[in-house]
């Protein structure tokens, strides 16, 4: 088994990544909130709506579980929250090979400030609460990280470039 999970704050481009990391790799994309959402028959933001978030969350960690059961290797893209857990957090260390991307709040606000489907971003002041999360949630993105990309003012192909070298470098140190 050697997964690749692509954890980080909403918006740094999970999905957008795993996409193209997993036709580079040759290997199959899972997005846990989209397994969520398919095995709830419904949206993330009607699960936070009508079950609430501890509910989500719970989820998040059934959904890491089951992954460890998966023989075959993934690219995964996790929820913004879903590392927060220290649970999770060990479970994802088990898991495979963690790229955190890192993302200024700035850059988060403008590609989200239209979007509709962050719960947790439904606030009178979206930027600052997207500052405080990030703040709080760094060191626990940071702890569970294999490799940390920056991915400001970088296009998804530099991105990709850079996720692939580092993990071919980790698993040549591994091998050695
Ligand atoms: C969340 C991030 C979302 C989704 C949910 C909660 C978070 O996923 O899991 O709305 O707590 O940061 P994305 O990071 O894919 O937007």
């Amino acid at each position: 088994m050697s997964n690749v999970i692509l954890i980080g704050y909403m918006g740094c481009g999970k999905s957008t990544v795993g996409i193209r990391l997993s036709y580079w790799l040759k290997q199959p994309f899972l997005d846990t909130d989209k397994l969520i959402e398919k095995k709830e028959k419904t949206t993330i933001t009607e699960i936070f709506d009508t079950k609430g978030e501890a509910y989500f969350r719970q989820m998040e960690t059934d959904c890491v579980k089951e992954l460890l059961k998966e023989k075959g290797s993934y690219v995964i893209a996790t929820g913004g929250g879903l590392a927060v857990r220290e649970e999770n957090r060990r479970l994802l260390g088990k898991l495979g090979t963690v790229v955190y991307l890192r993302i200024r709040p700035e850059t988060v606000y403008e590609r989200l400030k239209n979007d509709t489907g962050r719960p947790l971003l439904r606030t009178e002041d979206p930027l600052a609460k997207i500052t405080s999360m990030i703040k709080e949630r760094s060191p626990f993105y940071e702890e569970c990280a294999d490799v940390i990309i920056d991915v400001d003012d970088k296009s998804f192909e530099q991105i990709l470039r850079q996720i692939v070298k580092n993990i071919r470098t980790l698993k040549k140190r591994r091998l050695t």
